[in-house]
């Protein structure tokens, strides 16, 4: 049995799955912990573990800092689920959440791979405001949900400052506006993490990361799973 569950682990290190060592504190977290048994009991899809431990981490680690919490594309709210857990439910912060729910806007040149292919196509990734609803119960008092394209609706939060800001809506165009719009929001020491600047089949929300910060002080903090991190000087 032993040697079984051996070669099953090495052929998927082979594969390039990821396998975390025992030794590794955070997959015995007991507060994400509890937030995942949470999250995988209503059935939410959506981002892997060890990003859901960043947003969790994140979210606790800016609790101390003035400012709001903020998710560009939240789909079912899988993500935003771990954000809120790590903030805390007696929390005074609000997290502002946009999405379309009408998936994806339309990729633009940004946003093909090297091989002229784009892996994405307008209105994936679809879901209900109601869906997202239902997964944020316990969760109500500190939601507010702004349905539409980015960027119509950030003008509601204008005057706000942010002590965090996800964004995960795969694109380079959404990507860049959400950028413009919040790091200049950011309350200095206030985090802004990506989802998808790391990952292959997302080259412009990539691009959109690097165009913006090419002439800002901040290091660009890429993580292996996949999400990239800044911290605002
Ligand atoms: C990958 S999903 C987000 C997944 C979510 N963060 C999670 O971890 O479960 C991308 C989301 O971005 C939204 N989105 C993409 N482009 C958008 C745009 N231009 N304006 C508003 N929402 C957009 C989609 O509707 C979708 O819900």
């Amino acid at each position: 049995m032993k040697t079984i569950k051996k070669l099953f682990r090495k052929g998927l290190i082979a594969s390039g799955a990821p396998i975390y060592s025992a030794n590794i504190r955070w997959p015995h977290d007991e507060g994400f912990n509890d937030a995942r048994t949470r999250a995988k009991t209503k059935g939410v899809s959506g981002i892997p573990d060890d990003r859901c431990f960043t947003l969790y981490k994140t979210a606790s680690a800016v609790s101390n800092l003035e400012g709001d919490l903020a998710e560009c594309g939240c789909r079912h709210g899988k993500s935003t689920r771990f954000i809120l857990a790590g903030a805390g439910i007696e929390s005074d912060k609000t997290i502002h959440i946009f999405d379309s729910f009408e998936g994806l806007s339309a990729p633009t040149e940004n946003d093909r791979l090297p091989s002229g292919y784009t892996t994405w196509k307008s209105g994936a990734l679809a879901s209900s405001e109601d869906a997202l609803i239902n997964n944020l119960q316990m969760y109500e008092h500190m939601a507010r949900i702004y349905k539409g394209w980015i960027p119509e609706r950030f003008g509601e939060v204008a005057p706000r400052k942010f002590s965090m800001v996800h964004i995960d809506v795969d694109l380079y165009e959404p990507t860049l506006q959400s950028l413009e719009f919040f790091y200049e929001r950011m309350t200095p020491r206030g985090v802004m993490i990506s989802d998808d600047y790391g990952s292959l089949g997302c080259p412009g929300a990539k691009k959109a990361f690097d165009n913006f910060f090419a002439d800002k002080p901040e290091a660009l903090l890429e993580l292996p799973s996949g999400q990239v991190i800044i911290v605002k000087a």
